[in-house]
């Protein structure tokens, strides 16, 4: 089944045809990066905007990279939520009218669920179920048990901001500009992570997570000391990143103790992290547990996991019709 996967949910235009849920016939992604960088984030109006320009000519160059037409089409997918409600709109409503016009079968998918379903692409061995999941990326960190396609199970969130969020929001402060995740992660990799005693929170508390207080410390070392540069820039960088990554593999290694289970994924856009890959690695292997994480460009917002997602509801039979709408905020199991 080839499944048109679409994703306009935050800064990414993206638009993928899949091959039963699994082979990536064609994938492109517009970024937005470079406009909302000016102002430090995403600004909602201007996202809209820009995924109405985006969306048909992404579109366009997912087909002919797949060498596919919409005649070809056997399904679409759409991310139905969470995200920005104005970017969700425009591919919703794209999504609607090409089903109608073709008569095709149509899905809502969520965000988040794409982020898991990422895993089996590109012909990857993925995990079986039940298995683990951290999922990490700008707008949510979670622990969740993955049941079946589909079907999962929180265990933890966070209290706070998301690790991505604090990962932007330090970045901010340090001048180091939008998204920061990844110019952390390379700053970090010749940074001295215990340059900088920053705190450790959550200890004893369930599966939950916070990341606000370490991104307070961070402010309070720049409030003192002014923005450092050159070695003591990285080192700070790798401070932070530690303490993020320490808080992850800590309530990682709980569930996985708690819920006995052997197999884990991390997804999210924080998941390309290197120092997170290291460390859930290292876990991994002390625990005899079996690891999956995607290719870095697959951990990032794309299309082709929103339609990996959406197969598996095609297959179940599941179809939206025209009153399909977006929703700001999607919890991961419904
Ligand atoms: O999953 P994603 O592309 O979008 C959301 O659904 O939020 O995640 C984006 C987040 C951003 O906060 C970005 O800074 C972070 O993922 N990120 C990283 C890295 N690459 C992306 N954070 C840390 N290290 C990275 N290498
Ligand atoms: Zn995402």
């Amino acid at each position: 089944m080839l499944v048109l996967g679409l994703e306009s949910s935050c800064d990414e235009t993206a638009a993928a045809l899949v091959e039963d849920g699994v082979r990536v016939r064609g994938d492109a992604v517009a970024s937005q990066v470079a406009v909302h960088a000016e102002w430090g984030g995403v600004v909602p109006e201007i996202a809209s905007r820009h995924h109405v320009m985006n969306l048909v000519p992404v579109m366009e160059t997912a087909l002919a990279r797949a060498g596919a037409r919409l005649d070809d089409v056997d399904g679409i997918a759409v991310t139905r939520g969470p995200g920005l409600v104005g970017a969700l709109l425009v591919g919703v409503q794209a999504a609607k009218a090409i089903a109608w016009a073709r008569g095709l079968p149509l899905v809502g998918v969520n965000h988040l669920e794409g982020h898991l379903s990422a895993v089996w692409l590109d012909g990857a061995r993925g995990p079986g179920f039940p298995h683990l999941a951290l999922l990490v990326s700008g707008g949510h960190s979670e622990l969740v048990i993955a049941r079946d396609h589909g079907v999962y199970e929180l265990l933890g969130a966070t209290r706070d901001d998301a690790a991505g969020e604090a990962f932007d929001k330090v970045g901010k402060m340090l001048g180091l500009g939008y998204p920061a995740g990844p110019t952390i992660d390379k700053l970090a990799q010749t940074g001295d992570p215990k340059a900088f005693t920053l705190p450790r929170p959550m200890r004893g508390r369930g599966l939950d997570f916070s990341f606000s207080g370490m991104k307070t410390a961070v402010l309070t070392i720049v409030q003192r000391q002014g923005v450092p540069a050159g070695q003591a820039l990285a080192d700070l960088c790798a401070s932070f990143q530690a303490s993020v990554v320490e808080q992850l593999v800590r309530k990682t290694r709980a569930a996985l103790e708690l819920h006995g289970m052997k197999q884990l994924q991390v997804a999210g856009g924080v998941a390309a992290n290197r120092g997170l890959r290291e460390a859930v690695a290292a876990l991994c292997a002390e625990r005899g547990v079996e690891l999956f994480v995607p290719s870095p460009a697959r951990c990032t917002d794309n299309a082709a996991m929103i339609a990996a997602a959406g197969y598996w509801r095609l297959l179940r039979g599941e179809r939206a019709d025209l009153s399909l709408n977006a929703t700001a905020s999607l919890p991961l199991s419904t």
